[in-house]
C-alpha cells in the first residue's frame, strides 16, 4: 500500500469514533450537508427491491436514507478503505437491525463492482480518489441498463484565487494534502469520466459552487 492511502487509513481512523457528530460541522458548521444527501439520494431513483452500492461509505451516513426508498426487499452494499469506519458502520446497521445491508473493506481503486447493481453512490469521498476516473468507469461496465452513478462531493468554487481556496479549504482536508487537491481538481476528472461512460448526465453547483452533485445513467 502507498504512502498516502496508509496516511489516508490513519487519518480516518482517529476520525471514526466521533465522525457522525464531527462530519455535521463538514466542511463548516451549518453546511447544508443533509439536504446535499438527500438530493443525492433522489437522484439515484432508486425503487423498492433494488440494489445500491454507497462507494466509500464510512460510517454508513447515506443508509437510512437508502433504506428508506430501497425498502426491506432491496440490498446496500457500503464499501470503504479504513476498518475502523466499517466498525462504525456494522454499529449502525445492528442498531437499526437491517438485515439487507453488508459491509467490504476494499479500496475503490480496483474494487470488483458486483455485476448488476441498480446504482452507485459515493458522497463526499471520491475526489480523494487518485483514480476516481478508473472508479467511475468501472462503476459504470458494473451496472444493470439504465442503472444510476451519482457522486455528490466538495469543490473549489469557480474563480476563486488559489490563496482563498487553500485557506478555505485549511479546515476541511489533512493539510498537507490541501495543495495537492486544489491542483489536481479532481472534480473535473469526475465530471469528464462520468460525461465518458455514461448518458444524460447532470452537473449541478451546490451552496455558491463549494460542492457537486453528478448523475448520469448507464446507456442501454
Ligand atoms: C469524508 S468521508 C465520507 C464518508 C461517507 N461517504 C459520508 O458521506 O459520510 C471519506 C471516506 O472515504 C473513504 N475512502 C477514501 N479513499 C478511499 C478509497 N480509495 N477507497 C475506499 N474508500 C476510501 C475513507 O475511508 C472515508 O471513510
Amino acid at each position: 500500500m502507498d504512502r498516502t492511502r496508509e496516511h489516508l487509513i490513519e487519518t480516518y481512523r482517529k476520525k471514526a469514533k466521533h465522525y457522525d457528530i464531527t462530519s455535521r460541522l463538514y466542511p463548516v458548521p451549518g453546511y447544508p450537508q443533509r439536504t446535499q444527501r438527500l438530493r443525492a439520494v433522489q437522484a439515484l431513483r432508486l425503487r423498492p427491491g433494488d440494489s445500491v452500492i454507497d462507494m466509500a461509505c464510512g460510517t454508513g451516513l447515506n443508509f437510512p436514507l437508502l433504506e428508506k426508498v430501497v425498502g426491506p426487499s432491496g440490498r446496500i452494499v457500503g464499501v470503504d478503505l479504513t476498518d475502523a469506519m466499517l466498525v462504525r458502520a456494522q454499529d449502525r446497521i445492528e442498531a437499526n437491525g437491517w438485515s439487507n445491508v453488508s459491509l467490504v473493506q476494499a479500496d475503490a481503486a480496483g474494487f470488483d463492482f458486483p455485476a448488476g447493481a441498480n446504482a452507485i453512490l459515493s458522497t463526499y469521498a471520491m475526489t480523494q480518489v487518485p483514480e476516481c476516473a478508473e472508479v467511475i468507469a468501472h462503476g459504470a461496465k458494473a451496472l444493470s441498463g439504465g442503472g444510476r452513478w451519482v457522486v455528490l462531493d466538495l469543490k473549489v468554487p469557480g474563480n476563486t484565487p488559489g490563496w482563498l481556496a487553500q485557506l478555505g479549504t485549511a479546515t476541511v482536508r489533512p493539510f498537507a494534502a490541501i495543495d495537492q487537491w486544489i491542483t489536481r481538481r479532481p472534480w473535473e476528472t469526475i465530471r469528464a469520466a462520468m460525461q465518458e461512460e455514461l448518458t444524460d448526465l447532470s452537473w449541478t453547483e451546490l451552496f455558491f459552487g463549494t460542492a457537486f452533485l453528478a448523475a448520469g445513467s448507464r446507456r442501454p
